[in-house]
């Protein structure tokens, strides 16, 4: 059989930052993904119900044949870019070469106040903004979102309880804003692919007994401080969870092929069982992992990540 292989320069890859992102993960899911995947080469049908900026997906559209694919998440303007890459990939390319190229014209200076700007017209926009109607506005605003994901401060996209997006500026020395050959090949990636916006029950309708199902929540907090789970603004609680591990029973029983991954509350406190007992019916494994979205240098380093499947 041949070898698979990550093939991490090739495209199409993740276009954002995002905060729980997983490619450092996937060595350790092309270990564990089912058997007939990877002798055939082919998935039938994916369904990715926390898309975030889709490290799955997008090996998965590296490595295999991937015939279908369900793809949802609960944050409004991601799910957009996402369309907007599906839909009206030339238009946003020239968006993108506009604000990158002004961007990167300009001194540092003059570069934070265009950042600033750009994040008082998202925020403005926010208010009343048409999510049901694709149009112009939906590329302005996707070049916009691209932008402050590529400028901001650690790459993180966060809001703050009033819906806005808070992130200062990031001072990079020469951001990459886009790479137009990702966004080409994401734009093909797309046309078998349906995508949602929505909460992640909505993804059930879609699988069946040959769907594999990547799973990947907002994190459980590490620390009592730590809030890196307001991609939107509703967190994602821990009565979230209960919901989202009966999701998980229920498609167990349909017969998908589950994957779903978490940080391990047992790196805060050793003595959490949380996931071990609601999981416990599963095979669930421990993998070190490198967490670095922390600020406090001290707390970064290793910490275990779970990986949950229902199959061997
Ligand atoms: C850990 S991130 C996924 C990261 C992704 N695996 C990656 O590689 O970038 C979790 C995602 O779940 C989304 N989310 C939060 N609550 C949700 C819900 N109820 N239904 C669907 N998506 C949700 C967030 O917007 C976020 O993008």
């Amino acid at each position: 059989m041949k070898k698979l292989t990550i093939k991490n320069q090739l495209f199409p890859r993740p276009f954002l930052k995002w905060a729980g992102g997983k490619n450092q993960l996937l060595k350790e899911f092309k270990k564990r993904l089912p058997l007939h995947i990877v002798r055939y080469k082919r998935v039938y049908k994916y369904v990715e119900p926390f898309l975030g900026g889709g490290a799955m997906f997008f090996f998965l559209k590296r490595n295999f044949e991937v015939k279908e694919s369900f793809l949802f998440d609960i944050n409004p303007d991601l799910i957009m870019a996402y369309k907007v890459i599906q839909n009206n990939q030339k238009e946003l390319l020239d968006h993108l070469e506009d604000i990158e190229s002004r961007h990167l014209k300009m001194n540092e200076k003059n570069r934070k106040k265009h950042y600033y700007l750009i994040r008082t017209i998202y925020n403005q926009q926010m208010k009343n903004f048409d999510y049901d109607n694709p149009g112009e506005e939906w590329v302005e605003r996707t070049s916009y979102f691209i932008f402050l994901n590529k400028t901001c401060y650690n790459g993180l996209f966060r809001l703050n309880k009033k819906g806005e997006f808070n992130v200062p500026y990031g001072k990079y020395d020469n951001p990459k804003i886009y790479n137009k050959e990702n966004i080409i090949q994401i734009n093909k990636a797309l046309r078998d692919t349906e995508i949602f916006q929505g909460d992640f029950t909505e993804s059930e309708y879609f699988i069946d007994e040959k769907t594999l199902v990547y799973l990947d929540p907002p994190y459980r907090p590490l620390s009592n401080t730590s809030n890196f789970t307001n991609y939107a603004k509703n967190g994602f609680s821990d009565s979230n969870q209960l919901i989202l591990a009966k999701f998980f029973f229920k498609m167990d029983k349909k017969g998908a092929y589950l994957i779903l991954s978490n940080s391990d509350p047992k790196n805060k406190n050793p003595d959490d069982k949380f996931f071990d007992d609601l999981y416990k019916n599963y095979i669930i494994e421990r993998i070190p992992a490198k967490r670095n979205i922390n600020r406090d240098r001290l707390k970064r380093g290793q910490i275990n990540e779970l990986i949950i499947r229902n199959f061997k």
